[in-house]
């Protein structure tokens, strides 16, 4: 099937279905180009929470499926590909978890999303990287427990006067890229600015003219009066890059800058979801009722 007609059967199970598709902007292009909604973790999670839709069909990986399915219970939740998680997520396990907090019995655990749903019933509340600084200056306590990310953690300690005691956890991608990369691609564009994920190692971030979110890259890039950008996230952030910023070029800061995961899931998969109803996402209620808790602190907060 040529993919006009996997798109065009998307839309027409979509109505049946009455199902919302919502997408990570790291997907696949063709994915994006027929979600009704892409966005960043915080944005997808807000709109998990509020649809009206019975069905949310989540582009994405296991964990913001999860996170759909703790914020909207009495809905369907699809992950269409069974097998796209996050390896920084199986990073922190609940016992290491529980291990530090005795350790540390006055700290309040700061959970970034990119984690299981054990694991935000184990914290006091979430974070995404668009609120990560937000969030642990807002809590109330001097020490906090960042998991499981450690370079988001150490760009969160250098923007707050708390302890921040730091998991050792980070996401496969945007590790990989270093300093050296920045280097040689400014030797190649001069003067071009370079805007990265706070996923990025702590020296690259601080060479970087720009740190955020996918959101907060996507407007950086819109605001911007430079004609050309160096990106240093996930290269699906290129599709609405480019749709949103048409006359601007952007290079990728490093070719290893693309995750296995979430390339996994292809505009088949999204039919064979709407139409067998797959793969179903749910959390155990004793489990969704305390990580609920701690997303809608954070959702909360946010607003
Ligand atoms: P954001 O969506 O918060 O930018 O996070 C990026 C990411 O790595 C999601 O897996
Ligand atoms: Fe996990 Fe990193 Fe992939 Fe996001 S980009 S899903 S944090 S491995």
């Amino acid at each position: 099937m040529t993919n006009e007609s996997l798109a065009n059967k998307i839309k027409r199970l979509k109505k049946e279905r009455n199902a919302i598709i919502l997408a990570h902007y790291y997907q696949n292009d063709e994915v994006q180009a027929v979600a009704d909604y892409t966005g960043d973790s915080l944005g997808l999670s807000r709109k998990a929470a509020n649809a009206k839709e019975d069905v949310i069909v989540f582009c994405g990986v296991d964990f913001m499926a999860e996170s759909a399915a703790i914020l909207s219970p009495q809905k369907t939740v699809l992950l269409p590909e069974r097998n796209a998680g996050c390896p920084m997520a199986d990073m922190v396990d609940v016992e290491g978890l529980r291990e530090l907090k005795k350790k540390h019995p006055k700290a309040k655990v700061v959970c970034y999303v990119n984690s299981s749903a054990a694991v935000k019933a184990e914290s006091d509340i979430c974070c995404t990287s668009s609120n990560a600084v937000d969030i642990v200056n807002n809590i109330e306590a001097e020490q906090i427990i960042f998991t499981p990310d450690q370079n988001l953690g150490d760009y969160v300690s250098k923007r707050t006067d708390k302890e921040v005691i730091l998991w050792e956890g980070f996401c496969i991608t945007h590790h990989r890229v270093r300093a050296a990369d920045i280097e040689k691609v400014s030797k190649i564009h001069t003067n071009t600015p370079i805007v990265v994920h706070p996923e990025c190692r702590p020296e690259v971030v601080e060479k970087a003219d720009f740190v955020g979110s996918t959101a907060q890259i996507l407007e950086f890039a819109r605001n911007s009066k430079d004609e050309k950008l160096i990106i240093g996230t996930e290269m699906g952030i290129l599709y609405k890059l480019k749709e949103e910023s048409p006359p601007k070029t952007f290079y990728l800061l490093s070719q290893g800058l693309i995750c296995q995961n979430m390339k996994m899931t292809s505009l088949e998969d999204v039919a064979s979801a709407l139409e067998e109803m797959k793969y179903q996402i749910s959390v155990e209620e004793e489990v969704r009722v305390k990580a609920k808790k701690a997303l809608g602190r954070m959702l909360e907060l946010n607003n």
